[in-house]
């Protein structure tokens, strides 16, 4: 298949174009390099022998985008590119709606133009806000983000709904990530967040690198089992694999509006990952407990079932793993 690949050089965007170029996919990278580096292209052409076709572009400039589809024939695409940071999304909303609602809006009017109907969306489980129970099914209330970042998951997630329901002949599959973490076994390619960042595992990297001095926990107080938050990480291979499920499976057999849940299916606590970390990289990593931090969902964790029998994806990784190999890419990048 030839697949267009929005936001390829980013986190989970590269490690997905690593796994269709594997399996003998043709991949073309669109990507503004806003929160990525192009050096990502390299590495990806070291892991693979194959250097995907790349393409500097904002999605907002529609004409630039046009150009892309006028260039070549995609089969289907698979839409990463957007902002990501929640508490930068409460300060700039406006920012926020306008890169990832925009950004998306105008790939579907390019999509439509050129009559690419086949669209593997980057979601994520915010949409859920804070669940009723777990785990959770994809099925549950959704339209529930606490931030603006989330609400345009949530948006996009009723566009591409309503776009279906006006024309049954798109191809929809939305995927709603856990957390996502770990990095590829090689340390080529990994998560580089621009700035200091505010996710659980690269702040833990931070301490461990040094650049930090302790490891905030957010809460010791919840009721849980140790009394820290619960979540479902996943590793990004396994998640990138998830991917190549999701849009291999979107045959004619299979068409239409598909959601599935890209989780473990197993919950483990900010604790229990830091202790993971500390003991299989060696004690790196000093922390402390300290206050909630406001909007935390106490635990979240994925009903898996839906994308194991439909899509027959199942994780392979281990806590260990996403560990060790979070840690390996640290160490390559110094
Ligand atoms: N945490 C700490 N200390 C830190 C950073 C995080 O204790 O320095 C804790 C948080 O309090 C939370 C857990 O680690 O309990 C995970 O926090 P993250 O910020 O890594 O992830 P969240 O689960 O809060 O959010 C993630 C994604 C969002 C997405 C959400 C959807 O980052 O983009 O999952 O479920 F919206």
């Amino acid at each position: 298949m030839k697949i267009l690949v929005t936001g390829g050089l980013g986190f989970i965007g590269s490690h997905t174009v690593v796994e269709l170029l594997n399996l003998g996919h043709e991949v073309v990278i669109v990507d503004n390099l806003v929160n990525s580096k192009i050096e990502v292209l390299d590495k990806i052409e070291k892991i693979t022998k194959i250097r995907p076709k790349f393409y500097q572009i904002n999605l907002l400039n529609k004409e630039d985008l046009r150009k892309v589809f006028g260039e070549n024939n995609f089969d289907s695409v698979i839409h990463f590119a957007g902002l990501k940071a929640v508490g930068e999304s409460i300060e700039k909303p406006l920012e926020y709606y306008d890169n990832n609602l925009t950004g998306t809006l105008n790939l579907l009017k390019c999509m439509r133009e050129s009559e690419v109907k086949k669209l593997v969306f980057s979601s994520s489980a915010c949409v859920y806000g804070f669940p009723k129970s777990n785990p959770i099914d994809e099925s549950a209330p959704c339209n529930k983000a606490t931030n603006p970042y989330g609400m345009t998951k949530c948006f996009i997630e009723q566009i591409l709904k309503d776009m279906y329901a006006s024309d049954n002949s798109w191809d929809f599959t939305i995927l709603r990530y856990f957390n996502p973490v770990g990095a590829h076994s090689s340390g080529l390619i990994g998560e580089d967040p621009n700035g200091i960042p505010n996710n659980l595992m690269p702040y833990i990297l931070r301490v461990a690198e040094g650049k930090s001095e302790k490891l905030k926990i957010f809460g010791n107080d919840y009721e849980t089992e140790d009394g820290t938050c619960i979540r479902d990480f996943i590793h990004v291979v396994d998640l990138a694999r998830g991917h190549v499920k999701a849009i291999e499976h979107m045959t004619s057999e299979n068409g239409g509006l598909h959601i599935y849940n890209l989780g473990t299916g197993k919950g483990t606590s900010v604790l229990e990952l830091v202790n993971t970390f500390n003991n299989v990289n060696g004690d790196l990593v000093k922390f402390e407990f300290g206050d909630r931090r406001p909007g935390d969902v106490p635990v979240n964790f994925a009903k898996t079932d839906k994308a194991r029998e439909e899509l027959g994806f199942a994780c392979e990784k281990t806590i260990e793993d996403m560990c060790k190999d979070s840690w390996n890419f640290s160490k390559h990048k110094k």
